[in-house]
């Protein structure tokens, strides 16, 4: 099992949701979220309009899925957040060690699933 954690543009949100439904995964935790990247949060460019500050609004994705759902989750995220340009975001795959289904007590790979 793995934790896919995304940080992406906000405005490709849309996007990322659609590619990962056509990728057949549908359980996704959203929050909004601050950051920055290799720029320090400057010079980056939303929409058009350069902005200097410390922290850009970026939206973060928590995916867990069993192992044959990781290359899709990243493919897709991928596919959905891409722009070329910097700031695009970044995904960390993290093991996972447990998951717990409150309502029946299922572990692992039943939970997730
Ligand atoms: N090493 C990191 N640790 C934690 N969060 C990070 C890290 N790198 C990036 N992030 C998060 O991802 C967001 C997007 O990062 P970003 O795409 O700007 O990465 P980058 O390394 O600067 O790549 P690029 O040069 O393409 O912009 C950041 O605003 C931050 O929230
Ligand atoms: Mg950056």
């Amino acid at each position: 099992m793995k934790l896919i954690v995304a940080y992406i543009q906000p405005h490709k949100l849309q996007d990322v949701k659609r590619a990962l439904y056509k990728n057949e995964v549908y359980k996704i935790s959203v929050t909004n979220a601050l950051g920055c990247g290799a720029q320090k949060g400057y010079h980056e460019s939303y929409r058009g309009v350069d902005f200097e500050v410390n922290l850009l609004k970026k939206v973060r994705l928590e995916i867990a899925v069993n192992e044959d759902f990781v290359d899709k989750t990243i493919e897709a995220i991928i596919e959905g957040a891409r722009t070329g340009n910097i700031g695009d975001g970044k995904i960390f795959i993290v093991t996972l060690g447990e998951c717990v289904r409150i309502r029946t007590s299922e572990v692992g790979s039943e939970a997730i699933g």
